[in-house]
């Protein structure tokens, strides 16, 4: 019977934890044992007492859990201390951020451990269950708007009283992947009157669909810019550059500027300059999503709210931890629909390395990285 543990997430500000008392049972109905630290769940309100409901045995440390554990479940990557406590042949499944966190990943290859990095499932239709990318982005996008109204000192919804009208906040939206889309939904229900830009054309009819408005320059090159993945592409300069004075004169009359615009791989693509930031009112609010692979917005910063010219600048490096119930819901399905692969019907470990999904994932095997995009990277 294969062994899955789970401990505490140790990333300052990590609430979300890996596996939930939902998939502690699915895992106990395939026959699996799972092993969880003691509190882990803190962080996302659950506590030791429904896991064990559940099916789960509580042991009293990380290190316990770690040693017993054939696959480790994770939100972050394993740290030093967790990694050399890991048997050799373990798996471990968490999002790695492969690109940015090497030397996790070498820590793992060189004890013998397998890793998957949740970022790259592929996005077909038998794995969009495990799109962990997707099931994340969407909460941020979520709490994306939940924040830009905490910071800004107005109402989002137009409103009528005895004493006078207030005006709706107009809040732009750049980037209408899973976390815009659901920004966009999200400031819509709260009554704002919503925009969103995007340089992939089918992005438009989505954006419209949501009852928001559309706003790029939409040549011959913007047509064209979608890669067959359903990916941008990088746009060129001249592109940018048109783009660049249409989103000025919009964004000086925003209230409120979401970005969440992505290339995969590739460090965020600045799309809101110091001028532009200098252009809109004092009490205007931005929450730069992307501030972790760089930022959309000049000088957002991760974890901190950067003031200019009374314009709040925020980045928030991990939304969905900050609606940790739901985001390890949704995580932990995520996690357990791809451990299932790993399993056989009787509940013991059998990957198929040769499986797409598994294929795809696999960043580190016997002893090494072996991603093909991460070896270009080397
Ligand atoms: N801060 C957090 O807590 C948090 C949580 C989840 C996701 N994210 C980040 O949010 C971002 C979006 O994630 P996603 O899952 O929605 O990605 P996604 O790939 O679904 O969407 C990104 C969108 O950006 C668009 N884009 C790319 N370049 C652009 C440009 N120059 N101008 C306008 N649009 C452009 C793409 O076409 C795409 O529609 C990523 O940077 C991701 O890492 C942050």
């Amino acid at each position: 019977m294969a062994v899955v543990a789970v401990i505490k997430e140790r990333r300052p500000g990590e609430t979300r934890i890996a596996v939930t008392p939902d998939t502690a049972k699915r895992f106990a109905g395939r026959g699996v044992s799972v092993v969880v630290e003691a509190g882990a769940g803190e962080g996302a309100s659950i506590p030791d007492a429904e896991f064990e409901a559940a099916g789960a045995r509580i042991v009293p440390t990380a290190q316990e859990a770690l040693s017993q554990a054939d696959v480790l479940l994770k939100v972050r990557a394993p740290d030093a201390e967790e990694v050399s406590t890991l048997k050799s042949g373990a798996i471990v499944v968490g999002l790695l951020n492969p690109y940015q966190e090497r030397p996790a990943l070498e820590a793992l290859a060189a004890r013998g451990v397998s890793a998957f990095a949740m970022e790259f499932v592929p996005r077909i239709t038998r794995a969009q269950v495990m799109d962990a990318l997707s099931s994340q982005a969407n909460l941020a996008g979520y709490r994306a708007v939940i924040e830009a109204a905490e910071f800004y000192g107005r109402a989002l919804p137009m409103m009528m009283t005895a004493a006078g009208a207030i005006a709706p906040a107009k809040v732009f939206v750049m980037g209408a992947g899973v976390a815009g889309l659901q920004a966009i939904a999200t400031a819509r229900r709260l009554g704002a009157v919503v925009t969103a830009t995007d340089v992939r054309p089918a992005a438009k009819e989505q954006v419209e669909s949501l009852g928001a408005k559309f706003i790029a320059v939409e040549d011959e090159e913007f047509k064209a810019a979608e890669t067959a993945a359903g990916y941008a592409k990088p746009m060129s300069a001249e592109y940018q550059a048109k783009q660049a004075t249409l989103v000025s004169d919009h964004i000086r009359k925003q209230d409120i500027v979401i970005t969440t615009a992505l290339i995969p791989g590739r460090p965020a693509p600045q799309l809101v300059s110091e001028a532009q930031i200098a252009s809109m009112k004092p009490g205007s609010v931005i929450v730069d999503l992307a501030v972790e692979q760089g930022g959309n917005v000049a000088g957002s910063r991760p974890d901190e709210v950067v003031v200019a010219g009374g314009v709040k600048v925020t980045g928030f490096a991990n939304l969905p931890g900050r609606i940790a119930a739901d985001a390890s819901a949704l995580y932990a399905r995520n996690l357990f629909a791809f451990a299932e692969l790993l399993l056989s019907k009787e509940g013991e470990l059998a990957p198929d390395l040769e499986d797409e999904i598994l294929k795809a994932a696999l960043v580190v095997h016997g002893g090494a990285i072996t991603h093909p995009s991460l070896q270009q990277a080397a």
